[in-house]
């Protein structure tokens, strides 16, 4: 397969910044839904857990092209997420890393402001709210302690990144206690013996032991939903960052590859593992998380002096943008869509799923976010919120 090259690159940015300028209108004062319907995302309050990808990809268009505008605009979500975690506005959930890093701590990285950061402290506070001692895990959802939400979910690695820089900022280590705590219970079961993941993981509330994996938006519980596995990566490469611990970058490696060798020869995941061939939808948005979980593991391979391995991830990555690039990007100029990439799931209904159907082969709101992060990433230089 052939990489992604600068050219493309940074054409591919220069129409992500063209799409998203003219979409400001829209999404100003409101907020972009969790995917496009028919190509077109509806404007919503600042409800679900994805509200955070829209401001990210303004401060990641800010970044590539220092167009004030775009500062501006992003800026403005400050305090729409300020009031949301202040009044505890749909946040009785784990996704605060979703929500917070890429509006709040982006914008106290980029701009220094107070309320942003002040926001991503309560919002912090309300994620560890969610630690069950039993089991040491972040519960996922629903109210603390419900018997049918004993659970964490894969996708949490991403919300961690937000309690390893809570310590950092204020010098309590309980945020980034609470997230060791997490991750080791995580890596302890949520992976087959064939490095494939479950998506969600069933504790026991009595004794705090392991109890079962399941699934919600994959096909089957003991199959690997795209998404799941691609959390995963970029969760692992994530954690070793944080961490320092070695095997958490071991295990990246095992996952990457049952990841790689699911592909389809387009390398654009089915939105299932489990389908490798047929007309089954697609993911995009699993490609893309999985482009900057490479490009992280290969700065971290890189530091570590390990610069085989660091060359290896940044070419798969190279490889799956391109795979997005030819099959998937909108290009500016076409007309009744107005997401950066196509062909994204959010939660397709199976016979053995519990999900509630939505955006199947749509834009995504993170797919969005990601593509155009891996495009940063791979550009250098990027100062990471995660
Ligand atoms: N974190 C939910 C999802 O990936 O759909």
């Amino acid at each position: 397969m052939r990489e992604i090259t600068e050219q493309e690159r940074l054409e591919a940015l220069s129409n992500a910044i063209a799409i998203i300028k003219r979409n400001l209108p829209d999404y100003t004062y409101s907020c972009q839904d969790t995917n496009t319907v028919d190509g077109i995302y509806r404007k919503i309050e600042n409800i679900e857990w994805t509200t955070g990808f829209w401001p990210g990809e303004l401060w990641l268009g800010y970044i590539a092209s220092g167009d004030e505008v775009l500062r501006h605009a992003a800026g403005i979500f400050v305090e729409s997420f300020r009031e949301r975690i202040e009044k505890h506005i749909a946040v009785d959930h784990h996704d605060m890393g979703f929500l917070y890093n890429p509006s709040c701590v982006a914008a106290w990285q980029l701009t220094g402001n107070a309320h942003a950061r002040e926001a991503a402290l309560l919002a912090t506070d309300n994620l560890i709210s969610r630690f069950q001692e039993k089991g040491e895990f972040l519960q996922a959802w629903g109210a603390m302690g419900a018997d049918d939400n004993y659970r964490y979910i894969i996708d949490c690695l991403l919300n961690l990144p937000l309690l390893y820089w809570a310590s950092d900022e204020t010098g309590n280590p309980i945020y980034r206690e609470i997230a060791i705590k997490h991750t080791r219970t995580c890596v302890a079961n949520s992976f087959r013996s064939d490095y494939s993941c479950f998506h969600t993981f069933f504790m026991d509330k009595e004794t705090g032991k392991p109890v079962r994996g399941e699934t919600c938006q994959g096909y089957k519980a003991d199959s690997s939903w795209a998404r799941g596995q691609a959390w995963a990566i970029y969760g692992l490469a994530l954690a070793y960052k944080h961490t320092g611990e070695k095997s958490y970058l071991d295990l990246f490696e095992h996952v990457s590859e049952y990841f790689m060798n699911k592909l389809p020869q387009d390398m654009i995941p089915y939105w299932d593992l489990i389908f490798t061939s047929g007309d089954e939808p697609r993911d995009s948005s699993s490609a893309s998380i999985v482009a900057c979980g490479f490009l992280e593991a290969s700065e971290l391979y890189d530091k570590l002096g390990e610069y085989d391995k660091a060359l290896k991830y940044r070419k798969l990555a190279k490889t799956l943008m391109k795979a997005i690039y030819d099959s998937c990007m909108v290009r500016k100029d076409e007309s009744g869509i107005n997401g950066l990439v196509k062909h994204g799931t959010y939660s397709k209904k199976s016979p053995y799923n519990t999900c509630t159907p939505a955006g199947v082969d749509e834009c995504v709101s993170w797919g969005d976010y990601y593509w155009m992060e891996a495009l940063i990433r791979l550009g250098g230089s990027w100062k990471s919120w995660w």
